[in-house]
């Protein structure tokens, strides 16, 4: 993983997999800090981005992988390596949120330790609008999930 000390070397178009607002990924980006995952050939393959909350907690604002990338492990090693990071920073609390309709991130970062911690009703229909429909569901709350490092 690499810290990208300028943020204009950011992926965009990776954080756009994740997020449809390019509004709210620059507003976190100003904020943040971002990791890029590479491969073997010196290609960005995947990447999240990182903000403090408060002294005490951290929050992965955005996590993505290359469509071609997916499923090989790489979100897995990214969710570990903000675990580390941010405990090696003196975070002792690390939030990640989604969607009440991601059922394979909701999947994936309880297993990898974060707990369900609160639900924000109808915040994506507030923010992106109604109709929006994820596996079949409706995409309406943000379900934030922490885990205590
Ligand atoms: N459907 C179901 N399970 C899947 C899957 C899929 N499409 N892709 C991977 N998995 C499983 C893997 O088999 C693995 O499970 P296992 O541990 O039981 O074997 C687990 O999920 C971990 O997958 P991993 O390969 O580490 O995930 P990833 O590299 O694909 O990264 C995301 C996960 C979510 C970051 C990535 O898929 C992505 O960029 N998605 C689009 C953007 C996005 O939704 N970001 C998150 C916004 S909240």
């Amino acid at each position: 993983m690499k810290k990208l000390e300028n943020k204009l070397e950011a992926p965009f178009e990776l954080l756009l997999l994740a997020d449809p607002s390019k509004q709210m990924i620059s507003d976190y980006l100003e904020k943040g800090t971002c990791f890029v995952a590479i491969n073997d050939h010196d290609d960005v393959i995947g990447c999240y981005v990182l903000n403090s909350v408060s002294p005490i907690e951290a929050e992965i604002m955005n996590i993505a992988v290359e469509r071609g990338f997916q499923g090989k492990g790489v979100g897995k090693k990214m969710l570990d390596h903000a675990t580390n990071y941010s405990k090696s920073c003196g975070y002792t609390r690390l939030d990640i949120a989604t969607a009440n309709s991601s059922i394979f991130q909701l999947y994936l970062y309880q297993k990898m330790g974060f707990e369900m911690l609160r639900l924000e009703k109808d915040y994506f229909v507030h923010h992106y609008g109604r109709d929006l429909l994820e596996n079949g569901i409706p995409i309406k709350h943000k379900v934030v999930l922490s885990k205590t490092l």
